[in-house]
């Protein structure tokens, strides 16, 4: 059973219209709970265009309301947070002009902040979380900054949903990015822009193991009440999912990779005919091997075997189709052995490639098909 923690921002937007004191934000985190929700957020913005201080002085002072508070990464949040300990921080981007957080946070240009805060809560036992984009780098560098768990910004896929249009790429980004979360033992959260059908196809990430949902439950509770609109989306939360057969993540030092590789014998042990062949077309060839030789060990990895007597690196092909989006292409022979193995008729592979500067990444997902 997956957590589902309820946005009530705009219970505060509602009451705001009116400047008055109806609807009670405080009334709706006590009955969200009550009803089954796992936590409450609240997003105290720079404007206060929703949730005031007086909301979260309020709402943090009733026992038995885990509150998940959101805010931008300033000194004069840090404050507030470590004032008003919440169980959870969100930190999450803030721009004046959005209508909504649009985007995840810049890790790149605000790493610094951003991790001297999440030091600061850490300390204070406070559960930290990062609003970011469903990207390997983005990933990597919240492991860096030390945060407990990373909030995938699901606004892209939930809109593309909504639009009919395809969505595969995006799950792909966000299914990929929870796996390599959860292997650097971050615990993956998911929100914004969600729905009844966007967390029935992303509930089936198993990884993610916390909805963060606002908007939508508050609008739907307009014509059908909190109580049943939290019920349905436990019910969500509850199925089961889909079985992955193994996770494998490699990294690699390019520079030692460039090393082996000048070797032809290194070449010719791990690389097959045809990717020797593409090879040639690569400008960097050291980082065109090197990522195909972290993609190798990964999947040997999720294999559950290794390289092994079984599997030889000359098994796994890496290939890219014509949009350039890297498979797996695995000798016949391997295919039927593993299908033996994992007790399978079918089985699927997922495979991401990335590289930092000094280092390429690989992961791969086997699932059960
Ligand atoms: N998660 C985070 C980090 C957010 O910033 C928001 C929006 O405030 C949400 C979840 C909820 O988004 P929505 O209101 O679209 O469900």
């Amino acid at each position: 059973m997956k957590n589902l923690g309820v946005n009530i921002d705009h219970v505060a937007t509602i009451r705001n219209a009116r400047g008055e004191d109806h609807p009670y934000p405080y009334l709706a985190a006590k009955n969200a709970i009550k009803y089954g929700a796992n936590s409450i957020t609240i997003h105290l913005r720079e404007d206060r265009r929703h949730i005031k201080d007086k909301d979260l002085k309020k709402i943090s002072s009733i026992k038995n309301i885990p509150l998940n508070l959101e805010m931008a990464a300033t000194n004069q949040m840090l404050k507030i947070a470590l004032k008003y300990k919440p169980n959870f921080v969100c930190i999450v981007p803030e721009r004046r002009e959005e209508i909504t957080t649009e985007g995840g946070l810049n890790l790149k240009k605000n790493k610094k902040k951003i991790k001297y805060i999440v030091q600061k809560l850490n300390n204070f036992n406070i559960r930290t979380s990062l609003f970011i984009n469903p990207d390997i780098k983005d990933i990597i560098n919240s492991k860096d900054i030390g945060t407990r768990c990373v909030e995938l910004h699901t606004g892209k896929i939930s809109l593309l949903v909504k639009k009919n249009k395809n969505y595969q790429g995006e799950f792909t980004k966000i299914k990929n990015s929870s796996i390599l979360a959860k292997s650097l033992n971050l615990e993956v959260h998911a929100g914004h822009g969600l729905d009844y059908r966007t967390t029935k196809i992303l509930q089936k990430i198993p990884e993610i193991t916390e909805f963060n949902i606002g908007h939508f439950i508050i609008g739907e509770s307009i014509e059908f009440g909190l109580k049943n609109v939290i019920k349905k989306f436990l019910k969500i939360l509850k199925k089961k999912i889909m079985s992955v057969i193994g996770i494998g993540v490699d990294i690699v030092d390019n520079q030692r990779l460039k090393k082996l590789t000048k070797n032809k014998k290194f070449i010719s042990r791990v690389f097959t005919q045809n990717e020797q062949r593409i090879s040639k077309k690569f400008k960097n060839i050291s980082n065109y091997y090197s990522k195909r030789f972290a993609a190798k060990e990964a999947f040997s990895k999720a294999t559950g075997f290794g390289i092994s007597d079984n599997l030889h690196f000359k098994d796994i092909e890496i290939i890219n189709n014509k949009k350039g989006k890297p498979l797996i292409n695995l000798k016949k022979s391997t295919a039927f052995f593993l299908k033996k193995k994992f007790k399978v008729k079918s089985f699927k592979t997922n495979l991401s490639l990335s590289d930092e500067k000094n280092y390429s990444i690989a992961y791969v997902i086997i699932e059960k098909k």
